[in-house]
């Protein structure tokens, strides 16, 4: 390919008309659940932002939920009814329902038939996952008592670590059987541990899903935000393709990332509320880039926002297919 791909990172919920009008009809819940729906709108950003790959909809939440997490899907995002940093001995409490992820292989079925693009399945990391299962979800950004219960309860946190990462594995292994072309690991949340906890306890896990996609010739791209200098552990052992947040700059990154190793980012998804002048000149800045380094995909350095005009999207995306 003479240009590089292009997608986004939350391309399917949050911007699309097509979405929002779906959503007054169906919960979140409802469009995840149902296969047919969840299908639907995982085709439209390829449809109407012409990406380049189709991005399953569903959540990272699905894991806890698989293991018997009970979460409510407010307005505001997802409610855990019961924190597992609130109880005792938590990991006795889990117990794995592969059945729970049905309607994602379902959808993943219906989109393989029909796309046109790959098609990415996706996970949380282990961490980011425990996160949610330990805290619910943080008004502060940085997951304080799932820390502290890191810190106050070590071989419970990895024997817990041990069962997320167990059973996202089997969900991979799942959607590679379920038709995915690509599989991205979601760490949102690599910057809340020192980077010798994080590689010590988190990446070999990380490494561990990965392997397991990888070996049955999937590519995988890890997405470790935040992480900062920690960006030189990621060698080709850990995966194919390693997204940069919006705070890193990829000619640094790309200097601490082993070269086998592919790039995939990184815009400020602010960007896309300045006015088409601004945007053009940043996407320009990549364009140097591109050239000494083919293997990038280009994307955004986080998920997509909710309020960004659809029209600075879609001029975005065709800005970088004019590489
Ligand atoms: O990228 C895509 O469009 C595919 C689908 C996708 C969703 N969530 C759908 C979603 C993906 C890849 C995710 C990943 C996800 N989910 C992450 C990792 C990426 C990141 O943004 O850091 C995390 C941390 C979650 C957990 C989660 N899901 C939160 C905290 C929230 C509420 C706030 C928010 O981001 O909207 C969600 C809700 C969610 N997940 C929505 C969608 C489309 C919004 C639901 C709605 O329509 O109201």
């Amino acid at each position: 390919m003479k240009r590089p791909p292009v997608w986004l990172m939350r391309q399917a919920g949050r911007v699309l008309p097509r979405y929002r009008k779906l959503r007054e009809t169906y919960s979140f819940r409802e469009l995840m659940e149902t296969p047919q729906l969840a299908a639907d709108v995982t085709l439209m950003p390829v449809e109407d932002l012409k990406v380049d790959a189709a991005i399953i909809f569903s959540d990272i939440l699905t894991v806890p939920e698989a293991l018997g997490m009970e979460i409510e899907w407010t307005d505001h995002g997802p409610k855990f009814l019961t924190p597992l940093s609130e109880q005792k001995n938590p990991s006795e409490k889990l117990k794995f329902d592969g059945g729970k992820f049905q309607h994602v292989y379902k959808a993943l079925d219906i989109v393989a038939e029909k796309k046109n693009v790959p098609l990415i399945g996706f996970c949380g990391a282990p961490l980011t996952t425990l996160c949610y299962m330990l805290q619910g979800v943080s008004s502060k950004q940085n997951f304080p008592e799932a820390k502290k219960f890191f810190y106050q309860n070590p071989l419970e946190t990895e024997k817990l670590l041990d069962l997320v990462t167990e059973v996202s594995i089997e969900y991979a292994l799942q959607q590679v059987k379920h038709g995915i072309d690509v599989f991205q690991i979601f760490e949102s949340n690599a910057g809340i541990l020192p980077e010798d906890f994080y590689k010590e306890k988190i990446l070999p896990r990380v490494k561990r899903i990965a392997e397991k996609v990888r070996s049955k010739g999937v590519p995988v791209i890890f997405f470790p935000k935040g992480i900062g200098t920690g960006l030189n552990m990621i060698t080709y052992e850990v995966c194919d393709f390693a997204g940069i947040d919006w705070q890193t700059s990829i000619f640094q990154a790309r200097k601490m990332i082993d070269k086998q190793v592919g790039l995939q980012g990184n815009f400020d998804p602010h960007l896309l509320f300045a006015n088409q002048e601004i945007i053009a000149k940043e996407v320009e800045k990549y364009k140097p880039f591109f050239e000494e380094n083919p293997n990038w995909i280009a994307n955004l350095g986080h998920g997509v926002l909710a309020e960004t005009p659809l029209e600075n999207v879609k001029f975005f995306i065709e800005k970088i297919k004019e590489f």
